[in-house]
């Protein structure tokens, strides 16, 4: 960047005590899960699991704060920008990103799309360019283009977040996903994890796949013959296109949405017919081991991919969980990028 503002990292009396560090990554960018190696993620999840101790109330925290701490946990971003640059909706990663950066000490800004020059044909390289121009020291990128986020990180001197392209890569979905089970289950190596639904359009699914299998798990995808990607035999997972099979024996069950928007309509039977087949009920998941988790990125489409009595179970359900992992495993991924060049 060539605005080399100061760093203030010094942490605040917040700053918890636990002894992970925050993580190291090669890259200034954090484009995909793909990119990065064993120890990187392992360092993200380790760091975001200090962080979630604390949001969670088993740190310092006291459990009063609701996940927006003032004074910030951490210096790390003050005096810097995190600018949210969101091409597609988004609930949960659009504001955990916005929490995470306050959380750490920095200034937030959240580009409306809808509102900006884009709606009057300003192409993504051009907006980009422009908002480069006003120096922000992070950009959280979603856009519906698959490699959107590399093409952005090329022109740009802030560090690039790929908050979810296209079909390609939700990174940090993946690492909050990993941390929610790491930290109910205790780890990942070893565990059979099932991805069903809508495998062909998902970058949570693609993200997932890389980081799991990385980490040890043995991942199987369950969906119709039609939502499965063309190039998932090189992946190294088992695929089943019968959910009650896909899910026999699993000790989690990640469930997708049928993602529309990217469907030509012709892939999928009725959504009636599609929850007989494909949908999560009670009955189903009693294919899944007895200690079987319910997880889901969200937004879920209640009685298509999965029933209102399985998402809610508050035994089995880590669905609330993994949004509030969210901001905690963002944290470790701003944290990490404000200790690189890129966000300098
Ligand atoms: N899981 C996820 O990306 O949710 P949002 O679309 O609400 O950000």
């Amino acid at each position: 960047m060539t605005d080399k503002r100061a760093r203030d990292t010094a942490p605040s009396g917040n700053m918890p005590t636990t002894t992970a560090p925050p993580a190291g990554l090669t890259s200034r960018h954090l484009l995909g899960i793909e990119g990065l190696n064993p120890l990187e993620i392992t360092g993200l999840i380790d760091r975001g699991n200090v962080f979630a101790d604390i949001i969670q109330g088993n740190g310092q925290n006291d459990g009063q704060n609701s996940g927006r701490f003032d004074p910030p946990l951490s210096e790390v971003l003050r005096g810097r920008t995190v600018l949210n640059l969101f091409f597609e909706n988004s609930t949960r990663t659009r504001v955990s990103f916005e929490l995470a950066a306050k959380n750490l000490g920095g200034s937030v800004l959240n580009i409306n799309v809808a509102g900006s020059s884009v709606k009057k044909g300003e192409t993504l390289l051009d907006t980009a360019t422009t908002l480069n121009a006003m120096h922000p020291h992070i950009l959280v990128v979603r856009h519906n283009c698959s490699g959107a986020a590399q093409l952005l990180s090329q022109h740009v001197d802030a560090a690039v977040i790929n908050a979810g392209d296209g079909r390609h890569e939700h990174p940090t979905q993946a690492l909050l996903d990993a941390l929610t089970i790491k930290r109910r289950v205790g780890r990942i190596e070893g565990l059979r994890i099932a991805i069903c639904g809508d495998i062909a359009n998902s970058r949570v699914a693609r993200s997932n796949i890389h980081l799991l299998s990385t980490l040890g798990a043995e991942i199987r995808l369950v969906c119709p013959a039609t939502l499965l990607p063309a190039a998932i035999d090189s992946m190294g997972v088992e695929i089943f296109t019968d959910l009650e099979e896909g899910i026999e024996g699993v000790d989690i069950v990640m469930m997708l949405r049928l993602q529309t928007e990217r469907m030509e309509g012709t892939e999928t039977p009725s959504q009636r017919e599609y929850f007989n087949l494909f949908g999560l009920d009670r009955n189903k998941l009693m294919r899944a081991a007895p200690q079987a988790l319910i997880m889901h990125p969200g937004p879920m489409n209640r009685g298509v991919e999965i029933d209102s009595a399985t998402a809610d179970d508050v035994e089995k359900s880590l669905i609330r969980t993994q949004v509030e992992i969210g901001v905690a495993a963002r944290m470790a991924c701003l944290e990490a990028l404000a200790s690189g060049e890129g966000a300098a």
